[in-house]
Protein backbone atom coordinates (compact mmCIF):
# COMPACT_ATOMS: atom_id res chain seq x y z
CA UNK A 1 0.00 0.00 0.00
CA UNK A 2 0.76 3.50 -0.26
CA UNK A 3 0.06 6.81 0.84
CA UNK A 4 0.18 10.10 -1.16
CA UNK A 5 -0.11 13.44 0.26
CA UNK A 6 -0.81 16.89 -1.78
CA UNK A 7 -1.82 20.65 -1.79
CA UNK A 8 -3.32 22.55 -4.31
CA UNK A 9 -5.43 25.88 -4.78
CA UNK A 10 -9.10 25.32 -4.94
CA UNK A 11 -10.61 26.83 -8.63
CA UNK A 12 -13.64 28.95 -6.64
CA UNK A 13 -14.39 29.22 -2.86
CA UNK A 14 -16.44 26.26 -2.63
CA UNK A 15 -20.43 26.39 -0.67
CA UNK A 16 -20.81 23.88 1.88
CA UNK A 17 -23.39 21.92 0.07
CA UNK A 18 -21.13 21.88 -2.91
CA UNK A 19 -18.24 20.47 -1.02
CA UNK A 20 -20.86 18.12 0.39
CA UNK A 21 -21.97 16.96 -3.03
CA UNK A 22 -18.05 16.23 -4.02
CA UNK A 23 -17.35 14.02 -1.05
CA UNK A 24 -20.42 11.81 -1.80
CA UNK A 25 -18.88 11.30 -5.10
CA UNK A 26 -15.48 10.67 -3.23
CA UNK A 27 -16.44 8.81 -0.78
CA UNK A 28 -18.66 6.44 -2.85
CA UNK A 29 -15.77 6.62 -5.18
CA UNK A 30 -13.51 5.43 -2.63
CA UNK A 31 -15.26 2.54 -0.92
CA UNK A 32 -15.37 0.76 -4.50
CA UNK A 33 -11.82 1.31 -4.55
CA UNK A 34 -10.52 0.70 -0.84
CA UNK A 35 -9.19 3.99 -0.95
CA UNK A 36 -9.99 6.02 2.43
CA UNK A 37 -7.73 9.48 3.50
CA UNK A 38 -8.46 12.97 4.73
CA UNK A 39 -9.49 16.01 2.65
CA UNK A 40 -8.82 19.01 4.92
CA UNK A 41 -9.96 22.84 3.09
CA UNK A 42 -8.80 26.00 4.68
CA UNK A 43 -12.36 27.84 3.59
CA UNK A 44 -10.67 29.77 0.79
CA UNK A 45 -8.15 28.79 -1.23
CA UNK A 46 -6.72 25.64 -0.16
CA UNK A 47 -7.12 21.92 0.12
CA UNK A 48 -4.81 19.19 1.64
CA UNK A 49 -5.48 15.78 0.54
CA UNK A 50 -4.12 11.97 1.88
CA UNK A 51 -5.17 9.15 0.10
CA UNK A 52 -4.10 5.57 0.82
CA UNK A 53 -4.55 2.19 -0.54
CA UNK A 54 -2.74 -0.19 -3.41
CA UNK A 55 -0.07 1.34 -5.15
CA UNK A 56 -1.37 1.22 -8.51
CA UNK A 57 -5.31 2.00 -7.40
CA UNK A 58 -3.93 5.48 -5.51
CA UNK A 59 -1.35 6.87 -8.32
CA UNK A 60 -4.59 6.09 -11.02
CA UNK A 61 -7.11 8.22 -8.94
CA UNK A 62 -4.31 10.41 -8.14
CA UNK A 63 -3.62 11.77 -11.98
CA UNK A 64 -7.31 11.72 -12.17
CA UNK A 65 -7.44 14.34 -9.33
CA UNK A 66 -4.32 16.17 -10.56
CA UNK A 67 -6.49 16.88 -14.20
CA UNK A 68 -9.74 18.11 -11.95
CA UNK A 69 -10.35 21.87 -12.82
CA UNK A 70 -11.98 22.19 -9.25
CA UNK A 71 -8.47 22.65 -8.40
CA UNK A 72 -4.73 23.73 -9.73
CA UNK A 73 -1.22 23.86 -9.08
CA UNK A 74 -1.60 20.21 -7.63
CA UNK A 75 1.42 19.65 -5.38
CA UNK A 76 2.83 16.48 -4.08
CA UNK A 77 4.15 16.16 -0.63
CA UNK A 78 4.55 13.04 -0.36
CA UNK A 79 4.47 9.42 -1.58
CA UNK A 80 5.41 6.40 0.67
CA UNK A 81 4.85 2.92 1.42
CA UNK A 82 2.99 2.13 4.32
CA UNK A 83 2.06 -1.08 5.92
CA UNK A 84 -0.83 0.13 7.90
CA UNK A 85 -3.35 2.60 7.09
CA UNK A 86 -3.39 5.34 8.73
CA UNK A 87 -7.18 6.73 7.82
CA UNK A 88 -8.80 3.29 7.95
CA UNK A 89 -12.28 4.51 8.91
CA UNK A 90 -12.56 6.83 6.59
CA UNK A 91 -13.68 6.63 2.69
CA UNK A 92 -12.54 10.41 2.96
CA UNK A 93 -12.88 12.07 6.14
CA UNK A 94 -12.99 16.23 5.50
CA UNK A 95 -12.72 19.00 7.76
CA UNK A 96 -13.27 22.57 6.77
CA UNK A 97 -10.70 24.56 8.72
CA UNK A 98 -12.48 27.95 8.98
CA UNK A 99 -15.35 26.46 10.46
CA UNK A 100 -13.48 25.95 13.15
CA UNK A 101 -13.42 28.50 16.62
CA UNK A 102 -10.69 30.78 16.10
CA UNK A 103 -8.97 28.85 19.46
CA UNK A 104 -8.82 25.61 17.69
CA UNK A 105 -7.72 27.42 14.38
CA UNK A 106 -4.91 29.47 16.85
CA UNK A 107 -2.61 25.91 16.21
CA UNK A 108 -2.67 26.29 12.25
CA UNK A 109 -2.08 29.88 12.37
CA UNK A 110 0.54 29.80 10.54
CA UNK A 111 -1.05 28.27 7.65
CA UNK A 112 -4.29 30.16 8.14
CA UNK A 113 -2.82 33.55 8.67
CA UNK A 114 -0.40 32.75 5.78
CA UNK A 115 -0.71 35.28 2.34
CA UNK A 116 0.01 32.18 0.33
CA UNK A 117 -0.97 29.08 2.64
CA UNK A 118 -0.01 26.81 -0.54
CA UNK A 119 3.64 28.03 -0.74
CA UNK A 120 3.42 27.87 3.22
CA UNK A 121 2.84 24.14 2.86
CA UNK A 122 5.29 23.57 0.27
CA UNK A 123 7.74 24.96 1.78
CA UNK A 124 6.94 23.07 5.56
CA UNK A 125 5.64 19.33 4.10
CA UNK A 126 5.72 18.44 7.86
CA UNK A 127 3.34 21.45 8.80
CA UNK A 128 0.31 19.36 6.53
CA UNK A 129 1.76 16.01 7.43
CA UNK A 130 1.54 17.28 11.65
CA UNK A 131 -2.44 19.04 10.20
CA UNK A 132 -3.95 15.72 8.96
CA UNK A 133 -2.04 13.71 12.15
CA UNK A 134 -4.27 16.45 14.48
CA UNK A 135 -7.62 16.03 12.40
CA UNK A 136 -7.36 12.14 12.88
CA UNK A 137 -7.36 12.59 16.23
CA UNK A 138 -10.13 15.76 16.10
CA UNK A 139 -13.85 14.79 16.97
CA UNK A 140 -14.86 18.03 15.12
CA UNK A 141 -13.68 15.88 12.15
CA UNK A 142 -16.86 15.19 9.87
CA UNK A 143 -17.14 11.06 10.44
CA UNK A 144 -17.49 10.04 6.90
CA UNK A 145 -21.21 8.63 8.17
CA UNK A 146 -23.03 8.66 5.08
C1 LIG B 1 -9.60 18.29 -4.01
C2 LIG B 1 -10.17 17.09 -4.72
C3 LIG B 1 -10.18 15.85 -4.08
C4 LIG B 1 -10.69 14.72 -4.70
N1 LIG B 1 -10.69 13.53 -4.04
C5 LIG B 1 -11.22 12.45 -4.64
C6 LIG B 1 -11.27 11.20 -3.97
O1 LIG B 1 -10.84 11.05 -2.82
N2 LIG B 1 -11.83 10.15 -4.62
C7 LIG B 1 -12.34 10.27 -5.88
O2 LIG B 1 -12.82 9.28 -6.42
N3 LIG B 1 -12.31 11.43 -6.53
C8 LIG B 1 -11.77 12.52 -5.95
N4 LIG B 1 -11.76 13.71 -6.62
C9 LIG B 1 -12.45 13.80 -7.93
C10 LIG B 1 -11.67 13.25 -9.10
O3 LIG B 1 -10.83 14.27 -9.60
C11 LIG B 1 -12.64 12.79 -10.21
O4 LIG B 1 -13.55 13.80 -10.50
C12 LIG B 1 -13.44 11.58 -9.80
O5 LIG B 1 -12.62 10.57 -9.28
C13 LIG B 1 -14.14 11.02 -11.04
O6 LIG B 1 -15.21 10.28 -10.60
P1 LIG B 1 -16.25 9.69 -11.64
O7 LIG B 1 -15.41 8.90 -12.62
O8 LIG B 1 -17.17 8.88 -10.80
O9 LIG B 1 -16.89 10.90 -12.26
C14 LIG B 1 -11.21 14.85 -6.02
C15 LIG B 1 -11.22 16.09 -6.64
C16 LIG B 1 -10.71 17.20 -6.02
C17 LIG B 1 -10.72 18.51 -6.72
Amino acid sequence: MIEIIYVSRASQRFKDNELSNMLKVFRKNNQSKNISGLLLYNGSGTFIQALEGDEHVVSSLYETIRRDPRHSRVNLLGKEEISERKFPDWRMGFQNISKLSLAEQEGFSDFMLHAKPLDFLTAEPSFAVDMLEYFKQSTNLDLDKD
